[in-house]
């Protein structure tokens, strides 16, 4: 076990996604034993409810955690980090579409990009949770030119996560008997959960489901689960976006498990004809701190359609963040 303590940096520290996201880290879901340095960002007048936080995990009394800085100039606070989780920014309400939030939000990653760039670790993984999250990871990606693009990632693995469980139910299986899911594309209403290559006890599911409840079920209702849950807490979702953070980091870090795969949006390298350079969801597979996407799976007229509508979003995002001198 390596008793060199992983620097991990979490930003928007003080929010909603973060008060389970903290304790998960803490109590081992990120990196098992492994001793944790906790460097938490937020914005000056959110300092004061942060110290709240460190108070409880300090009460905590995890065996892990040998340190834990707060603060609210990333330059310190990125300093020497091995991962960096970006969750700050804002979160959208009823009514609004994640891309609503480009401009507001954009230009956190602006920032971040550039602190992370000059002063985290050669290895860091910079994973981004803070919506619209593909585009923010492309911003940040952009503006840290010497680190590898990938060493950066956004979160889908919520929407995997969604998606598995829908399948599940509908074929009335645990959840751990189903591998090999895949979601394209980008964290939005056009995302792709793609079932055609998943299988359940070690079989395709394919042939097993409808196109009907592909169409008018399952994809709607993974794809705008982000939206139901605003509608039903008054908030978007917290503890299960926090559960898919830390298991989306521990995995890139760590590995994933034999004989399955992960979503993860991942700088397109013009696989499955996505143009290079966005940030986009595939299926992958991890070790050793870096992963490979998963090529050659056969992708049918219905599926070439939704991938490329998703690809079409993100190149119009990619615009407009261009357009405001973002990247
Ligand atoms: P929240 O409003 O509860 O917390 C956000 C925190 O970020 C606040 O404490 C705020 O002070 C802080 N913050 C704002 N600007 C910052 C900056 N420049 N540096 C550091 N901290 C900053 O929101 P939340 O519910 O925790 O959600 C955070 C983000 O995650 C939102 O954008 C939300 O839409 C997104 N989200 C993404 C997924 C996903 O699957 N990718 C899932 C859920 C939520
Ligand atoms: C989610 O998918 O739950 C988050 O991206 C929050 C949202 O705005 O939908």
């Amino acid at each position: 076990m390596n008793q060199t303590p992983l620097k991990v940096a979490v930003t928007g520290a003080a929010g909603q996604i973060c008060y389970s996201l903290l304790f998960r880290i803490a109590s081992g879901a990120l990196a098992g034993d492994r001793p944790i340095e906790l460097r938490l960002l937020e914005i000056t007048p959110a300092l004061p409810r942060l110290e709240g936080v460190v108070m409880e995990l300090d009460d905590c009394a995890f065996d892990n955690v040998v340190n834990i800085e707060i603060g609210d100039d990333p330059r310190k606070v990125f300093d020497g980090v091995n991962a960096a989780m970006l969750v700050g920014s804002m979160p959208r309400k009823a009514g609004m579409d994640r891309s609503d939030l480009l401009s507001a939000n954009g230009k956190i990653f602006t920032g971040q990009g550039k602190a992370l760039n000059d002063v985290a670790a050669d290895d860091v993984h910079v994973l981004v949770t803070g919506n619209p999250a593909n585009t923010n990871a492309l911003i940040a990606m952009n503006n840290a030119p010497d680190i590898p693009n990938r060493q950066f990632s956004a979160l889908t693995r919520l929407d995997h996560n969604r998606a598995k469980t829908q399948l599940a139910k509908k074929l009335g299986v645990p959840v751990s008997e189903v591998k090999k899911m895949t979601v394209w594309g980008n964290h939005s209403n056009t995302q792709y959960p793609d079932v055609f290559h998943a299988e359940v006890a070690g079989a395709p599911v394919g042939d097993k489901i409808e196109q009907s409840w592909l169409e008018n079920e399952f994809i709607p209702t993974v794809s705008k689960r982000g939206g139901a849950i605003i509608e039903a807490r008054g908030a978007s979702s917290a503890a299960s976006a926090a559960h898919a953070t830390v298991e989306c980091m521990h995995d890139w870090l760590f590995g994933t498990p034999e004989n399955d795969w992960v979503s993860m949006s991942v700088v397109s390298e013009g696989q499955y004809g996505i143009p290079e350079g966005l940030i986009y969801s595939m299926p992958v597979t991890c070790s050793n701190g870096d992963y490979k996407v998963i090529e050659g799976l056969e992708i049918n007229d219905f599926s070439r359609a939704k991938l490329d509508a998703s690809a079409a979003e993100l190149e119009e995002e990619r615009k407009t963040v261009t357009e405001l001198g973002l990247i």
